[in-house]
């Protein structure tokens, strides 16, 4: 077995396999921010990726992405259930999301989740070099930490949790909390997307676990972890040079066209989640329609709902909500060939979002929770000219960055109809201001930054974050 001095753990692996339009197999780019972030660093750096490749049964043999070594980790039809649509997506991802969505607590799942956790931890432990950093990523491998430091002593531990981690009166519902927050405390460092993540983590260990906490420690057991904010971004370099690609421009031009070169567009582009907000959303656009604030011959809105954990139970009732409500709102207010709401329920390749984010004049990016929102961030830098409105809500974690951004809380419908037509009616030189403001942050704060202060904090000799592009 190859081993390699620098291990990422993450529950996806960057590739997913999918059905080709002939049924055979084909490899794409696994969706969501985790892998878009990781899969930017990592294509161009000498390490070994442990991840799910979707599916269940044997593992398949996986090529390299460039540099990157994949090392699948292969789960059985039960284990999918229990570990990955049951504890991880309807138990710890509703709760570190508000509980908008009430969290099961199945008492089957955990066995499950702690298998699956142990087979991770590994699967690291044989890739992991003598004295290698392995960097554990998000909730659904909150226990490999600690596991991993019993297998292998040796090795340097990071963990990064994508997701929001929640106040402790929400933590403390889970009847494994004292279990998980030992799991995730045996990394080295564990960074979260906001400050506030780790001073809840702080207080409960202290509550939990006696321990002894400072702005940036956890001290118990006679050992000391350390925990930091590190706000993930995006592959700024990339996004630009697709949006400055020619096809890319006439492509955007293509689409304004095809949707009636109308006066405004406004986009969502999202995974089909509840936590993103999407009725919430709807609801405000049919008002502006129902009250002639927005009329179909000038405005449309299109609503991108990538398909997500179809096979998890709250999703599959979304989607059936938010394609109903489409389809009345369409059937209400729309005219022939002219409908007011375009809906794709499919997921797009990075050139076509890059298009998109160019065709639209709206952002719309309204999510009840999220960590911390990398559309909102790859919008920003696509907007080579400066133009170009972003309605963010409060609650995602982006919004403590883009701070010029029409910053909306998304649970006030009203407050969102109001904010939608600010951005709409705002004059181009205030839009003009706050978009050069917003990308000349995420210049400064990409992917890269991302990853290096991460690396820095983990190792500091610097020896880690050398190896970055
Ligand atoms: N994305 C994509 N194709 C799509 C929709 C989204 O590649 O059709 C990518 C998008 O570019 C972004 C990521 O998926 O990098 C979504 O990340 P975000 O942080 O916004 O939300 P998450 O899905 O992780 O909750
Ligand atoms: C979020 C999570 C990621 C996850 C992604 C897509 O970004 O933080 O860990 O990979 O959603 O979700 P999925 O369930 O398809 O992996």
């Amino acid at each position: 077995m190859r081993q390699s001095s620098l291990v990422v753990i993450a529950n996806r692996l960057p590739l997913d396999d999918s059905a080709a339009p002939d049924g055979a197999c084909e490899w794409r780019r696994s969706p969501g921010g985790l892998a878009s972030a990781l899969h930017a660093i990592l294509e161009q750096t000498p390490a070994t990726w442990v991840g799910w490749a979707g599916g269940v049964g044997p593992a398949p043999t996986l090529p390299d992405i460039g540099s990157l070594r994949l090392r699948p980790v292969s789960l059985t039809e039960e284990e999918l259930r229990g570990y990955y649509e049951g504890f991880a997506n309807s138990t710890l991802w509703p709760l570190y999301h508000d509980a908008v969505q009430q969290p099961t607590f199945d008492r089957g799942w955990w066995e499950t989740y702690r298998t699956v956790n142990r087979r991770f931890a590994e699967a690291a432990a044989q890739v992991a070099e003598p004295g290698a950093a392995v960097w554990v990523q998000d909730y659904h491998l909150q226990l490999v930490p600690a596991m991993l430091r019993e297998l292998r002593p040796d090795v340097l531990i990071g963990f990064f949790m994508h997701v929001p981690f929640p106040p402790p009166e929400l933590y403390m519902q889970l009847p494994r909390r004292v279990e998980l927050l030992r799991g995730m405390l045996g990394a080295d460092l564990v960074g979260f997307q906001r400050e506030q993540a780790a001073h809840n983590v702080a207080q409960l260990a202290k509550k939990l676990l006696g321990a002894v906490t400072t702005r940036d420690t956890i001290t118990f057991d006679d050992r000391t972890v350390r925990t930091g904010a590190f706000p993930v971004s995006i592959d700024v370099t990339e996004m630009r040079a697709l949006a400055t690609r020619p096809d890319v421009v006439s492509q955007a031009k293509q689409l304004r066209h095809n949707l009636g070169q109308p006066k405004r567009v406004l986009l969502s582009v999202d995974r089909l989640d509840w936590t993103k907000g999407i009725e919430h959303r709807l609801t405000a656009y049919s008002e502006l329609l129902r009250d002639g604030y927005v009329k179909v011959r000038d405005t449309v809105m299109v609503q991108v709902a990538v398909p997500s954990r179809e096979r998890v139970e709250s999703y599959r009732g979304l989607r059936d909500r938010i394609e109903g409500e489409v389809g009345r709102i369409n059937g209400e207010f729309g005219r022939v060939g002219e409908p007011a709401i375009h809906y794709l329920n499919q997921p797009f390749a990075r050139s076509q979002l890059a298009a998109l984010y160019q065709t639209a004049d709206v952002m719309v990016v309204t999510p009840l929770r999220d960590g911390m929102n990398l559309v909102a961030k790859e919008f920003v830098a696509a907007r080579e000219d400066g133009s170009g409105a972003l309605v963010l809500s409060e609650f995602a974690g982006a919004a403590a960055e883009l701070e010029q951004a029409f910053l909306v809380n998304p649970h006030d419908v009203d407050g969102l109809k109001d904010t939608l037509l600010r951005a709409m009616e705002a004059d181009s030189s205030d839009l003009t201001a706050r978009m050069t403001a917003m990308r000349r942050h995420i210049a400064e704060h990409d992917i890269i930054a991302w990853a290096r202060a991460y690396l820095r904090a983990l190792d500091h000799t610097g020896r880690l974050a050398d190896r970055l592009p």
